[in-house]
């Protein structure tokens, strides 16, 4: 492990202003984004949408990095460049998701383990060679009254170790993120409480594998009402109990935090991210956003899958980059979105 090498990564991928557009949705996952504007779900589709995003003129201003597909990290722009080099050229960093999904947990209905581990070694050391510095694997955490259970925290959690540990090895920065679901009718303190049991095993499951704190980045939700709560906590509230929470579960040693958006509108990520940074003057850890559907949901409605709409898609991606790079610095207001 290159101890200096990895928090240097982790470093640049949350420098001031800019964050990390999440890029790597599955096949079957894209296919749902595609479904929403008509469009088929082909190599050639994936391809032309993520180009859009990836040449965005001046994105680079606000992104960091990008994690990426298995394909789109092997795969060429329409001039045969590839994905990687145009990043590069841009100053942009490739990353990986490296999971391969959340499966069925035995003996805990309801529940669900992330696998992947098996031949994880190799498939980093291929991964680094393509370009990749950084890696993605998501641990999904449902709430009911009685979800999650112990089985599920530990499980989840130990795999979120082992996965760091190797990806350190290979001088990859691993992204651990314990996603606690938006989805269900709980309240903003049962998420409250779930997250803080799902860090404090993920913490001690980190320790215990040896992992260098100061060369990971935490992908974690927002402290926040379930999406079917009567009672919806406003955006004070939700930025308050977040950094109140991490304050006691992480320690300051950590390269960063990158919030996932998890299903919320795109200008609730960026008010939630904006307030937080409003509210707390100084913070242990970088704070910014490693966002899927609150950077992409307008561009890929813009772009409707029409190449004559490419231009309007590259707008709207950028638009959504630079409110959420002004909201690292306290700087958004709701004004800024009209125009
Ligand atoms: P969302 O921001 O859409 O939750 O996606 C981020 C991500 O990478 C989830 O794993």
């Amino acid at each position: 492990m290159n101890a200096p090498e990895l928090a240097s990564t982790a470093l640049s991928l949350v420098a001031p202003g800019k964050g990390l557009l999440a890029a790597d949705e599955s096949h079957a996952t894209i296919g749902k984004r595609f479904d929403t504007i008509g469009l088929a779900n082909s190599e050639t589709a994936r391809r032309d949408y993520r180009e859009m995003l990836f040449t965005t003129p001046g994105a680079s201003e606000y992104i960091s990095g990008v994690i990426l597909y298995d394909e789109t990290l092997r795969q060429k722009g329409a001039d045969g460049v590839p994905f990687v080099t145009k990043m590069q050229k841009a100053g942009v960093i490739p990353g990986i998701k490296v999971d391969l999904g959340a499966k069925d947990l035995a003996a805990c209905p309801g529940e669900q383990i992330t696998e992947g581990l098996d031949g994880l070694r190799d498939r980093l050391k291929e991964y680094y060679a393509l370009g990749a510095r950084f890696a993605k694997w998501r641990a999904v955490i449902n709430v009911s009254a009685t979800l999650p259970s112990e089985t599920c925290l530990i499980a989840n959690t130990e795999a979120l170790a082992r996965y760091a540990a190797l990806c350190q090895e290979q001088g990859i920065v691993p992204i651990v993120e314990p996603e606690v679901l938006m989805d269900g009718s709980h309240s903003i303190s049962r998420c409250e409480e779930v997250t803080g049991r799902a860090l404090t095993h993920l913490f001690n499951k980190l320790r215990e594998a040896r992992v260098q704190l100061e060369g990971i980045l935490l992908k974690p939700n927002m402290v926040i009402s379930g999406k079917l709560c009567k009672e919806q906590a406003d955006v004070q509230t939700v930025a308050d109990r977040t950094i109140r929470l991490f304050l006691r579960t992480v320690p300051a040693a950590v390269g960063g935090i990158v919030f996932l958006s998890g299903g919320q509108s795109d200008e609730l990520a960026t008010a939630h991210l904006n307030a937080m940074h409003v509210q707390f003057k100084s913070l242990p850890w970088p704070l910014s956003f490693s966002y899927g559907r609150a950077l992409q949901a307008p561009a890929i409605k813009a772009w409707a899958g029409k190449p004559s709409q490419v231009e309007a898609g590259r707008k709207a991606f950028a638009k959504r980059a630079q409110l959420n790079s002004a909201a690292r610095f306290g700087k958004y207001t709701a004004a800024m979105e009209k125009g």
